[in-house]
This record gives C-alpha cells, sequence and structure tokens, in this order.
C-alpha cells in the first residue's frame, strides 16, 4: 500500500497512555461497546455517537502510525434529557472509553454542580472553579445543571467569571481534559445561546430520550440481575402495570424511578420473608412477588398533574413512590 502523505506526527500521538497499537485499541474498544450495549438498555442515537467518537481516535491513532497528521479533536460535550435518562452513567462510560483510547490520561469523572464552581463572595470563584480543574485534568469535568452557571438576571454574578475560566481551560487544555455539560434541554438550549462561546466549543450535543416502559422493564431486568433477585410472572405483570402508573404521577425520574421502585419492593420482601424467618428458601430470597410491587402507594394514589419540572435541587428527591 502506498502511503501518500509524510508528516511529522507529534511523538505523543504515536502511541497512547498504553503504548498500544491502533489495531489492539479497536479490539479492546469493539469488547467496550458491545458490552456498553448489553449493560445499557435503548439509548440507540448515544451509542451510536460514542461509536463515532471511538472510531475517529481510532482512525486518529492509525493515521498518526502512518505518520500522517493528526490533531487532537474536541471533546468537549452536552447531555441533554430528563432527570434518569443515563446522562451520569454514560459520562462515566465514556470517561473509560476514552482512556482506553489514550485520549485521557487518567479517565476520571468529577462530578460538580454550580455551587463547587462559583463562589459566594468576590475572589472566592477564581480559585474554587481552577481547583475542581485541577483534580478534573486527565479526565471528564461532568457539569450538572450547567444553565445554572449563569444568570443574567443578577448582574454581580460570579458564574460568569467561572464560565470564563473553564472556555480557556477547555481550549488551551483539550488534549487533557473533557467538559460534558449536562441538564434539560430547553434550559441547556438557553444557556448556549446566551454564551455563544461556550457554545461554539462544544462539539457534541447528546439527546438523551425519555425511555419508552418496555425500555424500563428491561432496565428493571438487568438493575435485579445485577442484585440477584428476579420477578416471577406475577410480580412481571405487576411491574408492568407499576410503570404505567409511575409515570403519569408527579417526579417521575425515568431509569432512577424504577430502581427506587425496585429498593422499595427489596424492602417489602424482606419484611414478608422476616415474617417467617425459619421457612426461607434459596429461591424465596431471590423471588420478588407480585404482592412486593403492589403494595406500592402508586397503585392507590389518585394520579395527579404532573407539575413542571423544576431543578432537580429544588424537588424533593425521588423517594415519593413507596
Ligand atoms: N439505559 C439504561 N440501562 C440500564 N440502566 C440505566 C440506563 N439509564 C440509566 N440507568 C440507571 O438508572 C440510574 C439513573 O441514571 P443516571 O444517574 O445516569 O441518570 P441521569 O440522567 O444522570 O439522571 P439525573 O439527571 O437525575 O442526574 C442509574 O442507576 C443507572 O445505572
Ligand atoms: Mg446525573
Amino acid at each position: 500500500m502506498a502511503q501518500t502523505t509524510l508528516n511529522a506526527a507529534t511523538p505523543e500521538k504515536e502511541q497512547s497512555a498504553h503504548g498500544s497499537t491502533a489495531s489492539e485499541d479497536r479490539q479492546a474498544i469493539a469488547a467496550t461497546l458491545l458490552q456498553l450495549d448489553r449493560e445499557l438498555v435503548g439509548l440507540a442515537p448515544v451509542k451510536q455517537r460514542i461509536q463515532d467518537i471511538a472510531a475517529l481516535l481510532l482512525v486518529d491513532k492509525l493515521r498518526a502510525e502512518r505518520g500522517l497528521r493528526t490533531g487532537a479533536p474536541s471533546l468537549h460535550m452536552s447531555f441533554t434529557g430528563n432527570p434518569g435518562t443515563g446522562k451520569t452513567t454514560v459520562a462515566m462510560r465514556m470517561a473509560q472509553i476514552l482512556h482506553q483510547l489514550g485520549y485521557l490520561r487518567r479517565g476520571h469523572l468529577v462530578a460538580v454542580t454550580r455551587d463547587d464552581l462559583v463562589g459566594q463572595y468576590i475572589g472566592h470563584t477564581a480559585p474554587k472553579t481552577k481547583e475542581v480543574l485541577k483534580k478534573a485534568m486527565g479526565g471528564v469535568l461532568f457539569i450538572d445543571e450547567a444553565y445554572y452557571l449563569y444568570r443574567p438576571e443578577n448582574e454581580r454574578d460570579y458564574g460568569q467569571e467561572s464560565i470564563e475560566i473553564l472556555l480557556q481551560v477547555m481550549e488551551n487544555n483539550r488534549d487533557d481534559l473533557v467538559v460534558i455539560f449536562a441538564g434539560y434541554k430547553d434550559r441547556m438550549d438557553r444557556f448556549f445561546s446566551s454564551n455563544p462561546g461556550m457554545s461554539s466549543r462544544v462539539a457534541h450535543h447528546i439527546d438523551f430520550p425519555d425511555y419508552a416502559p418496555e425500555e424500563l422493564e428491561k432496565i428493571a431486568d438487568i438493575m435485579l440481575e445485577g442484585m440477584q433477585y428476579r420477578f416471577d410472572e406475577p410480580a412481571q405483570q405487576a411491574f408492568s402495570q407499576y410503570i404505567v402508573k409511575r409515570m403519569q404521577q408527579p417526579y417521575f425520574a425515568n431509569a432512577r424511578s424504577v430502581r427506587n421502585a425496585l429498593e422499595r419492593a427489596r424492602l417489602r420482601h424482606a419484611s414478608r420473608l422476616m415474617r417467617d424467618p425459619d421457612n426461607v428458601s434459596d429461591a424465596a430470597l431471590q423471588t420478588i412477588g407480585a404482592q412486593d410491587i403492589r403494595a406500592s402507594r402508586v397503585f392507590t394514589e389518585v394520579s395527579s398533574a404532573n407539575p413542571q419540572a423544576g431543578s432537580r435541587h429544588d424537588q424533593p428527591a425521588d423517594n415519593r413512590e413507596t
């Protein structure tokens, strides 16, 4: 095969952090992506984008091996979607994958909100933001509800100072830090339109759709399997009905609500077994029954209108579902 251009690749680009070749990386990444696909239900567009990014980095590495020009692509992202749609989970996976590909030195995730970045008094914001950035270097900085950084109604808001420092670091250290902004879609859109500098530095806007009821059931199965529990047939049916009802009630939070529902079912299951503690079979220890689901308040409460979702920080946690 004829090689066309021969450009001097920068030495650190010739090998990944692990010194592996593009072909070794490709196999490792294929396994990771397969695992991601198995462990995370749905999210087809999200998975596709992760695959595309992995492909880009692999091709970059292959180019470096062949002496072609490479440049660290900008990988700052925004993850938008409703609560419990998997944003934090996927961000953690993304950090691992970028580490595996040699893009990130450490591959850890530092999750923060406005309060971690912005100070209360003059002079406090810069050191706070810089401290967080220092911790995140070599990994992913995940800024949840990022739009709270920007408060146009408050003229003297220190959030702006934090944004400016972030912008600078996102530009200058983009081969050593990936920033992911997360939150509700409409608010994030507004945030980006008021901060064009920020918007232009975010290369990937990824939207996390709400889950369909069947997807939530599958998510429950995966969670149960992970905990070595299972539904019996009537429990499975009860849970299908539970999901449909729960989705119409306030503070529904997708997969997070599923996790909470399962925690409550486990509590009821445990109390039920302890009513006759000397006769507990191995099967009973692992099997959630319909009664453990149907005792939920979700089945008795009349559904009220779903209030407009506000800040997750203002809301009671999703702990109403008993
Ligand atoms: N597609 C999925 N498949 C399996 N489990 C999932 C999926 N999406 C989310 N989960 C699980 O649901 C829970 C909530 O997910 P996660 O915290 O990532 O959501 P989030 O979008 O960050 O929510 P929030 O906006 O409230 O922070 C986690 O326990 C996660 O493991
Ligand atoms: Mg989250």
